[in-house]
């Protein structure tokens, strides 16, 4: 059979790590796909960067819709981020020129996924975003596939690794939040706007993306209701630990007699549950579905191999030749759900 050829925009944490799993993995993938894994070109802002990968070997294209389009690409990996701009650009591009994606950008996918979807499936192309949500754990797959004869009555989980760092490490080490915030964005751990993480916007961009897949909706991202932790103090960190309970980042979502519900705020959780838990830079998803019952998923929702363990689970999936409707139902039968809050008298 003939190798997959992969194109790769974005050459940071996430591309790098997918190169060196394509390289260190070759025939543990080319026997798991049935076929050999190659990368035939990237793309990043600037060419002559120590990656610590050697990159000299692949063909180089300073434009990113450059590189979607190349003929001797079949899957195009968007790993720039932004939710606009060359990453949108290039991912309807490669669709359009008939190029499978698979992209690891949720900003993106809860903004556009369903202009996206439509795209995909209109051009009969898939569009894979496993990594986009939780990082290395495989929910995206969980959902739209193993829980596919699931009625999903909810949702929920922590999905943003930094506030779960920054909410635990108050608790800890008994410090302000503050504090910790500068720790933590001195350490790289913060995006590189941290309001995304800590405003809650990026745990809601993974939130809308997975009402969709769950509920079979269109993704709604104006529909989340958001507060970030920036509110927190140690003192109602220490209050609610006497109480037996910690402050846990939570996003839920869940179909109410009066519409969907979508909302990512600190909350109390019990300090004894699996998500009172959990520490550190850790993600966790609670899925409750009408056969399967709960269903509890925790791993790193960050870091170069987790992610990228991800992105090359999608691009295997592609090799074996299997494609999906982007949210488990075809763009086109995704109708907008009411909102719950819209509903309230
Ligand atoms: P980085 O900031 O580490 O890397 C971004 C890469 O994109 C860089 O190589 C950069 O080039 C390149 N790039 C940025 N803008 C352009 C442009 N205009 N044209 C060409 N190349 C461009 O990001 P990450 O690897 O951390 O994240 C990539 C994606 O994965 C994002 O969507 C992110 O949200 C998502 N993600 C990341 C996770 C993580 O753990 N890091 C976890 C889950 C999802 P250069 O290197 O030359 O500056
Ligand atoms: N900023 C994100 C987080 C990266 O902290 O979880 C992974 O999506």
């Amino acid at each position: 059979s003939t190798p997959l050829r992969l194109g790769i925009a974005g050459l940071g944490t996430v591309g790098v790590g997918v190169v060196k799993i394509v390289r260190q993995q070759a025939a543990l993938l080319q026997a798991r796909c049935g076929r050999e894994i190659t990368i035939t070109a990237v793309s990043a802002r600037t060419r002559d960067k120590d990656r610590g990968v050697n990159i000299s070997q692949y063909a180089w294209e300073d434009d990113p819709v450059a590189l979607a389009t190349r003929d001797d690409v079949d899957v195009f990996i968007e790993l720039m981020g932004g939710s606009d701009g060359p990453a949108k650009a290039a991912t309807e591009a490669a669709l359009k020129a008939g190029k499978d994606v698979v992209t690891a950008n949720k900003a993106m996918l809860a903004i556009h996924g369903q202009l996206l979807a439509g795209l995909a499936e209109g051009n009969h192309r898939s569009l894979r975003y496993e990594a986009a949500v939780a990082g290395g754990i495989p929910i995206v797959k969980s959902l739209g596939e193993g829980l596919a004869a699931n009625e999903i009555t909810r949702v929920m989980g922590v999905m943003n690794g930094s506030c779960n760092y920054i909410l635990t490490r108050m608790e800890n080490a008994g410090l302000s939040y503050e504090r910790v915030f500068d720790e933590a964005n001195a350490l790289g751990y913060l995006e590189a706007d941290p309001e995304l993480d800590v405003g809650g916007i990026d745990a809601a961009h993974k939130l809308a993306i997975l009402s969709a897949l769950a509920f079979g909706t269109q993704v709604d991202f104006d529909g989340v209701e958001i507060e970030g932790i920036g509110c927190i103090k140690i003192e109602d960190i220490r209050h609610a630990a006497d109480m037996g309970y910690r402050i846990k980042l939570l996003g839920v979502a869940q179909m109410t007699g009066r519409g969907l519900e979508q909302r990512m705020a600190p909350c109390l959780v019990p300090a004894t549950s699996a998500l009172g838990q959990l520490e550190g830079g850790t993600n966790m998803v609670v899925i409750e579905g009408s056969d399967v019952g709960q269903i509890v998923l925790r791993g790193a929702g960050a870091g170069e191999g987790p992610t990228a363990s991800a992105v090359m689970g999608d691009v295997c999936d592609i090799a074996r030749g299997m494609r999906l409707p982007v949210f488990g139902q075809p763009a086109d039968t995704l109708s907008s759900a009411p909102r719950a809050s819209a509903a309230v008298p």
